[in-house]
């Protein structure tokens, strides 16, 4: 099996026979590990919009619907993108609608693909047993901040291409195995000088990034269907 990294959106177009291969979309503050969480807490779909006014196309028709723009609540929303606001009992059994700075676009961006996972470091196990079930090529696909590359989302391509012994993997791949390594026994400070942990914690949600470092405390998996994020 072949890993490639992507670690910046603005490389995404080098990757070839997208349709044959499987994309972890990989966005650990906050998107993905959000809509991991939504879904671990009840909800029957993630919808992931990539523009602000089509979320609010959908809050007029009734939907709860979420989204951040340089980390701050879209005024007029639901909720924002802390995965501590999408408790069980606002969640469950609702479609929610998301949109974020990078992440939901690179969801959207990757849908071609022959299936899109939705990676965190919540449920890593489940993200490889689910890969390793594909059998398929794989791209770990980082959302960056715009554009640029992001320390946290390089982690976790890391830690998922860690867990393959034999696999075939590419220079950006083996980058961010070696920064994983390094990191691994404290996530949360080695992400402390980084640029997303501290836009964050000047928006007072240090308690967001703490538990985006947990490691497999949910066992299931999202994977788009149909434009919907749902349990795998
Ligand atoms: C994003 O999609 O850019 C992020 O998840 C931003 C955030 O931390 O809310």
């Amino acid at each position: 099996m072949r890993i490639e990294t992507i670690l910046s959106p603005t490389l995404f177009h080098q990757i070839e026979n997208i349709d044959r291969k499987v994309v972890v979309v990989i966005d650990i503050l906050r998107a993905t590990s959000t809509i991991t969480t939504i879904l671990h807490n009840g909800a029957s779909a993630v919808i992931p919009v990539k523009e602000e006014q089509i979320a609010r196309d959908y809050k007029e028709k009734g939907y709860l619907v979420g989204g951040e723009r340089e980390g701050a609540t879209i005024e007029g929303f639901d909720c924002g993108n802390s995965p501590f606001q999408y408790k069980p009992d606002i969640v469950a059994n609702k479609e929610i609608v998301l949109t974020t700075t990078n992440g939901t676009k690179c969801i959207e961006m990757s849908s071609n693909a022959h299936q899109v996972v939705i990676g965190s470091f919540l449920n890593l196990d489940k993200v490889v047993d689910h890969i390793n079930y594909l059998n398929k090529d794989i791209v770990l696909f980082c959302a960056g901040w715009k554009n640029k590359v992001n320390l946290e989302d390089s982690l976790f391509a890391g830690a998922v291409a860690c867990s393959y012994t034999g696999g075939e993997f590419d220079d950006s791949t083996l980058l961010c195995i070696d920064a994983y390594r390094a990191s691994k026994k404290n996530l949360f400070k080695a992400l402390q000088n980084s640029s997303h942990f501290q836009r964050l914690a000047s928006k007072g949600v240090t308690q967001d990034i703490a538990y985006c470092c947990e490691r497999n405390v949910i066992n299931s998996v999202g994977i788009l269907k149909d434009g919907k994020i749902v349990l795998a």
